[in-house]
């Protein structure tokens, strides 16, 4: 695990309240692999306070981006920082995606869910398909980052219809499923998002007998697996996000 003083090196509002911030993180960058976190230290907040979690958007040449959203105290003090600013970032941290697939690989993702997908779709070679859900089309984040990438086909849903299916993300995945297992081809679901939808990919991953790889999303303190506020059940007993996660087989996953 790596301390790194990292300089900002972008922060741009993409819309929707969501931003990129990119970090000069070599040594971090060359670490992390798809799904796993860093824990960032808000520079704006007193010393004390807790680090923030967030997922990895890009992790390449030396830079690593996270994709986030003001929800709170902690990130609306992230949107002020500046570039040329330090920030303590903590991290690779927690176990991520699988980057090999028995079949074609089936991402699904929600809000800044897409943020670990990003990551593991530069990083899965040959053909993949991403499904993307959000309440309205504003909600459907990155979409041209992952037009950039090779091999990406993209499927889009949104409630209220103003961009894709009208529906929900899961619409268009069955309609694939269905494609798929005609075609008696094999496939693995990969997911981030929030909980209702995991739980239905999941499903769908023992259901269907295919892997799957959710990443969950719990309020996290330490983030190094001794405070144990991150904890998932699982077949296992109870596991921590931080630690055994956040990504999770889908068989394991207790809901
Ligand atoms: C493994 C992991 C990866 C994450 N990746 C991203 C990411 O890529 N982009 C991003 O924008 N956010 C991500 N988050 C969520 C992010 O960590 C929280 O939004 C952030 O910590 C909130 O801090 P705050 O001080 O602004 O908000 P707070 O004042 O702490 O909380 C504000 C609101 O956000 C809710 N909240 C706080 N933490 C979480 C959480 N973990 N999940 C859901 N709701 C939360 C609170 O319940 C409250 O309603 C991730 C969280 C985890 C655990
Ligand atoms: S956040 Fe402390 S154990 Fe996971």
């Amino acid at each position: 695990m790596l301390n790194e003083k990292c300089r900002i090196l972008e922060h741009v509002e993409i819309g929707a309240g969501y931003r990129y911030i990119v970090f000069d993180a070599p040594k971090m960058a060359a670490a992390l692999t798809p799904g796993q976190f860093v824990h960032v230290k808000v520079p704006a907040l007193e010393p004390s306070a807790l680090r923030r979690p967030f997922s990895v958007f890009d992790a390449e040449d030396g830079r690593v981006t996270v994709l986030y959203k003001a929800v709170g105290r902690g990130t609306f003090a992230l949107n002020g920082a500046k570039v040329g600013d330090e920030v303590s970032v903590l991290g690779p941290l927690g176990h991520g995606f699988p980057v090999k697939c028995a079949g074609v690989p089936l991402l699904v993702g929600g809000g800044y869910g897409v943020a670990p997908l990003h990551f593991l779709a530069k990083r899965l070679p040959g053909e993949k398909r991403l499904f993307i859900g959000g309440r309205t089309a504003a909600d459907l984040l990155a979409l041209d980052k992952f037009a950039a990438i090779d091999g990406v086909k993209v499927y889009t849903a949104t409630n209220d219809g103003s961009a894709g299916v009208k529906g929900l993300v899961t619409d268009p995945l069955d309609d694939v499923l269905i494609e798929l297992r005609g075609e008696a081809r094999k496939f693995e679901l990969f997911a981030c998002g929030p909980d209702p939808m995991l739980k239905a990919v999941a499903m769908r991953a023992t259901g269907t007998g295919s892997p799957g790889w959710i990443s969950m999303d719990r309020h996290m303190i330490c983030g190094v697996g001794a405070c144990y506020a991150c904890i998932q059940k699982t077949v296992r007993g109870n596991s921590r996000c931080c630690i055994e996660g956040p990504v999770f087989a889908a068989k394991d996953l207790v809901w």
